[in-house]
């Protein structure tokens, strides 16, 4: 998957990708000014080397060495000074421009999963901060900016001798095509390295991810293989590009000092001749030198360039690929229904129609279970009804309101959802169950955690509500993550609450825990939509909707819908999927 593709339905959002690019530019005049102030000091040296050759060596006045010494003494620290501000300027717009692009970027490792990127891909952005940073703290931008002044010590050489001049300028123009050779030769090479680094780290994360069943299967062998194959192309291609700047880099030391030694024989030769002055040659020598500093800092950071540029373009595409926020609109919580309107959902990553044209409406004070056979697209309806996954046509509608309409930090208030696969935030219980909200003392905790049945659970572990869970809460066992899940959805009684197999892993008990845990929903008027793997779970509703095959192939009160097809309040095998095959789980 190519990473700076723009997710399918992100809208362009030109203005803020001209957000660096504008900072960019108003720090690029002044460093630019300043650049030249650093340059023009720069020439101290020369003269001085000139003066004191040509007027103090021949004059023997001591007075005159003292005055010119203090002189460049003194242009000497402004020279270090301007340096200095230089680097600060830019350290601190590195610093300003992480600030602003860190939440773009990390919204954007949270979003982009689901749009089909791996993890690793996600965290890209993140990572590409951390390289334009670092790039604007080395020596590589100061380079660049001196660049455009290099003129000034050509022109300074031409006046002295124009044949020398001639020369230092022949010199830049080899080692400036040297630096367009490297460009050429290794821009798709670091690219193509930078990408089989992403695919080595993302088989390497899926690898750690699945580290039990790889151990048990005996498959550890061939996952390192895996890793290693791919390793070994981000290897190959890493070291064909390092190459590249490693050879370009000596080839341009080497013409640097024939260049040197080059100017200061021409030199010796033009002053023999009676055409320069000593000095004038150690001038040239130190004139020519600074000359080509910059372009030779260029070439010698050339491959940090490149990341740099790489990782600004990445940063590029993904602000621009940021989503508009939509209009939203300031209302009461909804109290009323629940609706669905002819609507058609597709995968953001793959852009495939999962459900078509479903529609159905829940009063408050509802319970909807939701079957049908693996794959059905039970759990695209409930992403659905999260707003998780926007709907391609037709809307889903609280009281009227359609959900993108409403502003992302109501949707908790608003909407509680346990998805199919259970994953904890890494924190504290207490936190996984407020969702990180400041209000720490919250009694809705211990009310969520009441209703969802796990209070007594979480009382006995040894930290209670401050134990700690891993980043996919691996100090519990599955059945507890997933009614600490059940409890985060319930957090602040949401109106609307969507549980995508909330049984999976619990026991008998846990599922008479669950059919209260609906009916206590229901009583104080909430809704509640639960996709069911086994039958238990029918008890406690009174609607039943049957996915299959991306459709809702029906929908209505409990009995009348089990009954069409059985007659009894147990639903046939084929409705209810393969979750007969699985074995009830000891949840703890
Ligand atoms: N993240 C996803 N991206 C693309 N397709 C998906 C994704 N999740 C599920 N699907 C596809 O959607 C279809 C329905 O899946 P799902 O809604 O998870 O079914 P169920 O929950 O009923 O078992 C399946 O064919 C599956 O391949
Ligand atoms: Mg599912």
């Amino acid at each position: 998957m190519a990473q700076s593709r723009p997710a399918p339905d992100f809208r362009r959002r030109l203005k803020a990708a001209n957000l660096i690019r504008q900072d960019l530019m108003r720090h690029a005049v002044g460093l630019f000014a300043i650049s030249g102030v650093i340059n023009v000091l720069a020439l101290t040296g020369s003269i001085y080397m000139m003066q004191v050759y040509d007027r103090v060596l021949s004059s023997g006045s001591t007075d005159t060495l003292l005055f010119l010494s203090a002189l460049a003494l003194a242009l000497y620290v402004f020279h270090g000074g301007f340096e200095a501000i230089r680097s600060q300027i830019l350290v601190r717009f590195g610093a300003r421009l992480d600030q602003r692009l860190s939440p773009l970027a990390q919204q954007l490792s949270i979003e982009m999963p689901r749009y089909g990127f791996s993890t690793t891909e996600a965290m890209e952005r993140g990572r590409a901060i951390d390289t334009l940073r670092g790039f604007l703290g080395s020596s590589a931008p100061g380079a660049l900016f001196d660049l455009p002044w290099v003129p000034l010590f050509l022109i300074f050489v031409f006046l002295l001798h124009p044949a020398l001049g001639a020369v230092t300028l022949a010199g830049a123009v080899v080692l400036a095509a040297l630096t367009v050779v490297a460009e050429i030769r290794s821009r798709g090479l670091t690219q193509a390295a930078q990408q089989a680094m992403v695919q080595r780290n993302t088989t390497a994360e899926s690898n750690a991810r699945n580290a039990d069943a790889l151990i048990a299967m005996g498959a550890v062998n061939r996952a390192v293989d895996r890793y290693l194959a791919q390793n070994a192309d981000h290897l190959a291609t890493a070291t064909r590009a390092a190459d590249v700047a490693a050879t370009l880099s000596s080839i341009s030391r080497m013409l640097r000092m024939v260049l040197q030694s080059g100017l200061l024989g021409l030199g010796a030769y033009f002053a023999l001749r009676g055409q320069m002055s000593a000095g004038a040659i150690i001038a040239v020598s130190v004139a020519s030198s600074r000359a080509l500093a910059p372009i030779d800092q260029v070439i010698g950071n050339w491959r940090n360039l490149l990341g740099a540029r790489a990782a600004y373009a990445l940063l590029r595409d993904a602000i621009a690929a940021q989503p508009e926020p939509g209009k939203t609109v300031d209302l009461p919580l909804p109290t009323g229904s629940l609706r669905v309107e002819g609507m058609t959902v597709a995968s953001p990553a793959t852009g495939r129609v999962l459900l078509a044209d479903v529609s159905f409406e829940l009063k408050a004070g509802q319970a909807l279970a939701v079957i049908g056979p693996s794959g059905g697209g039970k759990s695209t309806l409930m992403r659905a009804l999260a707003g998780v996954w926007q709907p391609l046509r037709g809307a889903v509608r609280v009281d009227d309101v359609s959900l993108a309409h409403i502003p992302q930090d109501r949707m908790g208030k608003i909407i509680g959802y346990l998805p199919q696969e259970v994953n904890l935030f890494a924190g504290s219980i207490l936190e996984n169950i407020n969702r990180f909200s400041e209000d720490r003392a919250s009694r809705q905790v211990y009310v969520a955690a009441a209703t969802a049945g796990v209070h007594t659970m979480i009382s006995a572990l040894p930290d209670g509500y401050d134990t700690q869970v891993g980043s996919a809460g691996t100090a519990l066992s599955a059945g507890q993550r997933q009614r600490v899940g059940l409890a985060r959805a319930l957090f602040g009684d949401p109106f609307v609450v969507l549980l995508d197999e909330p049984n999976a892993a619990l026991d008998a008990a846990g599922e008479k825990a669950l059919n209260e845990t609906i009916k206590i929903i229901r009583d104080r008027g909430g809704i509640v939509v639960v996709v069911a793997h086994r039958p238990n779970v029918l008890k406690a509703v009174d609607m039943v909707a049957v996915v299959q095959n991306g459709r809702l192939a029906a929908f209505g009160p409990r009995d009348e819908v089990l009954g069409n097809k059985q007659g009894t309040a147990s639903p046939p095998a084929d409705l209810v999927g393969d979750g007969h095959a699985r074995a009830v789980h000891a949840a703890e």
